[in-house]
């Protein structure tokens, strides 16, 4: 496994790793966990209607997985802590999206470069890792991920509802643009050496 940024906690290695074949039938797994697929597939619906509603979101995602290497404007990883596979995160560059940057970001739409902008997306698969302060460490990693490809903004797009996912964007940073729409600048590495808060 080739990793891709490390952080250390109180002697815990935290890791991104490129997502890999081996990893779809476990993000499926993962996905189908009611706490992620509730903002994953169906907009913090919980229940069988809202399952039932949220399985076109679910191929959509394992689609989008197992066709990872036609979406080269899509970056996929694994996160290990310590060597167990832990969470997965998805970093898309908005430019090779212009339709959804349109409906989703319009103030953004047209006016993005190539890999400029990249919205993330983050979940921690395995139920005892959460609230331990690592989804916080995972998205200041996504960060210097993104500063290294390119981009100068990074943006998430949380349910308001999504405490964890708000308060964790918060404390790396980002900065609410309006509900569900959060925002952090970052100085690119395009054009100077990556430094990330
Ligand atoms: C979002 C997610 C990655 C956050 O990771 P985490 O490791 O559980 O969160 P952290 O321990 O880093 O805590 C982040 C903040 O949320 C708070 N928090 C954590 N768990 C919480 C909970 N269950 N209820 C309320 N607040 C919580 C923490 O106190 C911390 O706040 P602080 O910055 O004020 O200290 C994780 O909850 C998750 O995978 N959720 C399901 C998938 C998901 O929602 N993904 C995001 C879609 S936008």
């Amino acid at each position: 496994m080739e990793f891709i940024k490390t952080t250390i906690m109180n002697d815990h290695k935290l890791r991104l790793a490129a997502f890999q074949d081996e990893d779809v039938a476990l993000f499926e797994e993962w996905i189908d966990k009611e706490y992620i697929y509730k903002w994953f597939c169906c907009d913090g619906k919980e229940g069988e209607q809202a399952r039932i509603g949220g399985l076109e979101e679910k191929r959509d995602w394992l689609d989008l997985v197992r066709e990872r290497e036609e979406n080269p404007h899509i970056h996929l990883y694994i996160v290990t802590c310590d060597g167990h596979k832990i969470g997965f995160c998805i970093g898309i560059d908005l430019f090779g999206e212009p339709k959804y940057t349109k409906d989703q970001y319009p103030d953004l739409s047209g006016k993005l470069s190539q890999g400029e902008a990249i919205e993330l997306g983050y979940c921690i698969g395995e139920e005892s890792y959460l609230s331990k302060g690592l989804g916080k460490l995972i998205i200041k990693l996504l960060k210097k991920e993104c500063c290294d490809l390119g981009a100068s903004l990074v943006l998430a797009d949380p349910s308001e509802e999504n405490v964890p996912s708000v308060k964790a964007l918060l404390s790396n940073g980002f900065e609410k643009y309006k509900d569900g729409d959060y925002r952090k600048q970052i100085v690119s590495n395009k054009t100077s050496t990556c430094s990330v808060v």
